[in-house]
């Protein structure tokens, strides 16, 4: 399905919206919805993935995370963790390809231990050779928000520290090298976290969309991005006309 037409919005959005984050959830359901196997929904998801990071890209938005398989989505049928694996070596393969000529650093957001050696090696290639490029794609793969942390704390306490500072436990995190994100949009209808980002989630503003996944649109990221910068952040602070009103 191409959403993508002279209409679509274009509009630089890379000095308001650092980083965007997306759960990409209801694949499952849209292939229901058609009497088609799960794992069609997840293969039209992985389209709608492609879309989605050159959309961001087109929009100057530096950092886009998703969310592509949690510690929780092994307990799956296995021939349905299977197909969505395949279709994470498929981006690999592909991205091995393309690494040299994209300006993509891929990074994995996750325990790799738990993948085979042949993906934890390809992973790791491509980490390596996109390592320099100017805009970032983290995949959450095998990855939970507590997972993270208790990573963290022990990265920590292997470095022999006693107490820790906020800016530590940032620094142990899979996303070390990324800012917090700005927006995180969840399709599919469901209000919940997930397991996803937990510690630098504490900021971020939500946009939660009944559409489904494989149906998210350029048009949608688009009025979600709009209705991002529409938003006053005040970061737990007060806007400035209302501290004069303190005094
Ligand atoms: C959640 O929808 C989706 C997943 C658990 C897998 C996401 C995977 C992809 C989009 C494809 C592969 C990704 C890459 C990066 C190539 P769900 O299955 O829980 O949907 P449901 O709630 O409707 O059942």
């Amino acid at each position: 399905m191409a959403f993508w037409n002279k209409k679509t919005p274009v509009e630089d959005f890379s000095g308001r919206v650092r980083h965007i984050a997306f759960i990409m959830d209801g694949n499952g359901r849209w292939a229901k919805r058609r009497s088609l196997p799960r794992k069609a929904g997840h293969a039209r998801g992985a389209e709608t993935f492609r879309r989605v990071i050159q959309y961001c890209h087109r929009l100057g938005i530096r950092t886009v995370t998703v969310y592509a398989f949690s510690t929780e989505n092994w307990s799956r049928p296995q021939d349905e963790v299977a197909a969505i694996m395949q279709l994470l070596d498929r981006f690999m393969e592909e991205e091995l390809q393309d690494a040299d000529t994209r300006d993509m650093r891929v990074v994995f957001l996750g325990d790799k231990a738990a993948l085979t050696p042949a993906q934890r090696e390809r992973a790791e290639e491509i980490e390596r050779r996109t390592r320099d490029k100017s805009y970032c794609l983290n995949i959450a793969l095998n990855y939970g928000g507590r997972d993270e942390l208790v990573h963290a704390a022990n990265i920590l306490l292997a470095q022999g520290k006693g107490s820790v500072t906020a800016a530590d436990i940032s620094s142990a995190l899979y996303t070390a090298h990324s800012p917090d994100p700005d927006l995180i949009i969840r399709t599919g209808g469901d209000y919940r976290i997930s397991n996803f980002l937990l510690w630098q989630s504490a900021y971020a503003e939500y946009y939660f969309t009944k559409t489904l996944w494989p149906d998210l649109s350029e048009r949608e990221i688009y009025r979600a991005l709009k209705d991002f910068c529409s938003r006053h952040r005040r970061f737990g602070g007060l806007d400035p006309e209302d501290m004069k009103e303190k005094e």
